[in-house]
């Protein structure tokens, strides 16, 4: 057993130019909300990140930066270990990010008039993605049984049988239901978008962060098939936090669609990485398992924490089980709040920065997502502000006050 890390004690982060402490109070226009949004956590990354860092930055020249053979080997190594997914250094391909790539794959894959499959709720830049491109957008909506979710894959083969959906953007695990997907629920994906001839872009960035007993699968290990008609999004900014220094892995076996992704990232200057995002990403691949392990710990001792807290104080906000993740997914429509009176509530009483459901889809609606990567100490203060908001509120009929 190595190091044993303190989550528990809270890092000052207000103060450091943090989109997720600093803007919270612009961007919800509200004042001194407690941040339980954007995805990212208040944790501090594994001390070897750090030291390669320190390292590097001694260095103190940072000129253009190349992705290295031991870069690439870390990447490798960690998908095996993690994933059994046996994988070629050269499918590597940098992006400074998820979003960028998504946006650079709708555009270099589609064209306009096209048409994107996506499944809401999901995380809002899969629809701007295709919006911006200008393609059409067609949504396979998830369908929510007693507070658990699963793909409605019925009208999933009707929406890919369109010979105009050339493109069906997953989010595995799924951002923000929490869900891991089976094995058997890709392999139907799977078969449904080979049958039909339809680009899969699996969105993987939450793999690593999935909860004991669940297993994820890559997308592109289901089979040689699967693997040659998709392209898997990774990077190790969810992973171990950080998504400040601008890095991620797109993972791509065809060597067709390699050859037009890296003409898109060429096309922007965005081939070469952050020289210090591939230093702390290739400590965190080598280094960070320890790390990653206890983090996840802690995080499902907060999942406890919050679900069991809402089941028996205010019942009216309904827990969504996750299996991965470290986004809940709270189910308000119990409380019978209209969208704009909730997001009132939950700025101007509880004093709380939540992402509004609705921003995942029209099925997101009264819902809201809350991010638990944060100290045990935070999420009981603001569930017990959030619980003495509402009860304030019941007995003054929130009601009528919006
Ligand atoms: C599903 C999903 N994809 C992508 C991202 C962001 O990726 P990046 O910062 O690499 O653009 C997030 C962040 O929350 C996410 O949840």
């Amino acid at each position: 057993m190595g190091k044993v890390y303190d989550f528990d004690t809270p890092v000052r982060r207000r103060g450091t130019a943090s989109v997720k402490w600093d803007e919270a109070d612009r961007i919800f226009q509200g004042e001194q909300l407690t941040p339980l949004w954007v995805a990212d956590m208040d944790f501090q990354v594994p001390d070897e990140v750090t030291n390669a860092l320190e390292r590097r930055v001694h260095h103190a020249v940072y000129g253009y930066t190349a992705i290295s053979e031991d870069y690439l080997e870390a990447v490798k190594n960690w998908m095996r270990k993690r994933h059994h997914w046996a994988i070629e250094e050269k499918w590597i391909c940098h992006s400074p990010g998820v979003v960028t790539a998504l946006n650079l794959i709708v555009k270099g894959f589609t064209k306009k008039g096209d048409k994107v499959l996506i499944q809401p709720p999901v995380y809002p830049p899969f629809s701007q993605a295709v919006l911006n491109q200008e393609r059409e957008l067609v949504m396979n909506p998830l369908i929510n049984i007693n507070g658990s979710y699963r793909m409605d894959f019925e009208d999933l083969e009707q929406k890919l049988s369109d010979p105009k959906v050339k493109m069906m953007i997953l989010c595995s695990p799924h951002n923000p239901v929490g869900r891991v997907w089976t094995k058997d629920e890709l392999n139907i994906v799977a078969t449904l978008a080979l049958k039909y001839n339809v680009l899969v872009i699996s969105d993987e960035i939450h793999s690593d962060l999935v909860f004991k007993g669940r297993v994820h699968t890559p997308f592109a290990a289901l089979s040689d098939e699967a693997a040659a008609h998709s392209i898997i999004c990774t990077a190790p900014s969810k992973t171990f936090n950080l998504a400040g220094l601008q890095i991620s892995n797109i993972i791509i076996a065809n060597p067709e669609y390699r050859k037009n992704f890296l003409r898109q990232t060429h096309h922007f200057s965005l081939g070469e990485p952050n020289a210090l995002g591939v230093v702390a990403a290739e400590a965190a691949y080598r280094f960070g398992e320890n790390w990653l392990d206890q983090c996840i710990t802690y995080i499902d001792g907060n999942v406890s924490y919050v679900s069991g807290f809402l089941k028996k104080n205010i019942p009216d906000f309904k827990w969504t089980p996750i299996e991965g993740t470290y986004l809940g997914w709270i189910d308000c429509r119990t409380t019978g709040l209209t969208k704009l009176q909730l997001q009132n509530f939950l700025i101007h009483k509880a004093r709380l920065a939540l992402n509004p459901g609705s921003s995942f889809g029209r099925n997101g609606t009264g819902f809201v997502r809350i991010n638990l990567a944060c100290s045990h100490r935070l999420l009981e203060e603001a569930m017990h502000r959030l619980q003495d908001a509402y009860m304030r509120a019941q007995t003054h009929t929130i009601h009528e006050q919006h």
